[in-house]
């Protein structure tokens, strides 16, 4: 499957790459600065042993089945915008959690309730948003030989959506679980907060994760 991931060079959407890479996929990074693409791209492909493309964030998107948003809450907007018009039928997926820096452990609710539900406003009408990974460290999705110690909710506007969404996080080695309709990404947004206090309070080395039991 062909995946752009918008902020790639970073901390989250570098484990991303790499970890869908080595499934097969045919991923591509994007930067607001095309040689940084490049560079961390190429830098990503030697680590995982698998050829990563790297430039601008439109062009990381271009044509992609998949689009990823790893950037942070306060870039979220103005990236999002920076491509709407490349986005065409693809299956965006947003992982943003927003947060208020510099208190990161407590729940902040954006205008919109969830970044999820501002980029639904920001996108074409129609586009299948899907907000999942929130709670996977990149620490862990950086440690490339270990299956990721978390389950993935997943919730968006399209059933089928969040379906491939879930496979692509098997394919990351981990669960993912139908999570609903896209409101609950103010559930699944807000709980990060929780879990970075968690991480300070019981000193996580690799960082917390969900686990949902009852399901086999
Ligand atoms: N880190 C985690 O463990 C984790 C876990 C779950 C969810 N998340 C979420 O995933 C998203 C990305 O997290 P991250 O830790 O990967 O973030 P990050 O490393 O700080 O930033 C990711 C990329 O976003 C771009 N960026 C940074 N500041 C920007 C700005 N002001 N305007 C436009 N682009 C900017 C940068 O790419 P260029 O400079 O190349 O453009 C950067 O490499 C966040 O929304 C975060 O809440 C993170």
């Amino acid at each position: 499957m062909r995946i752009g991931i918008v902020g790639g060079t970073g901390k989250e959407g570098s484990g991303l790459a790499m970890r869908w890479a080595r499934a097969g996929h045919d991923v591509r990074i994007g930067s607001r600065g095309a040689e940084r693409g490049e560079a961390r791209a190429t830098e990503l492909s030697e680590v995982c042993g698998k050829t990563i493309g790297g430039g601008s964030n439109p062009w990381a998107v271009e044509g992609a089945e998949v689009i990823v948003v790893s950037v942070p809450y306060g870039a979220h907007t103005s990236t999002l915008e920076s491509i709407a018009e490349h986005v065409g039928d693809a299956i965006v997926v947003d992982i943003t959690v927003p947060l208020a820096p510099p208190k990161v452990r407590r729940v902040h609710l954006p205008a919109g309730q969830a970044a999820a539900l501002e980029a639904q406003a920001i996108l074409p009408e129609g586009t299948k948003i899907v907000a999942a990974l929130h709670h996977v460290s990149s620490t862990h999705l950086a440690d490339l030989d270990h299956d990721l110690p978390t389950d993935v909710l997943v919730c968006g506007t399209h059933r089928a959506a969040r379906d491939v969404v879930i496979g692509l996080v098997a394919d990351l080695g981990a669960r993912g679980l139908d999570a609903g309709v896209l409101e609950n990404a103010v559930a699944l947004e807000s709980l990060t907060p929780v879990l970075i206090q968690l991480n300070k309070r019981y000193e996580s080395a690799g960082g917390t994760g969900l686990r949902i039991t009852g399901i086999d």
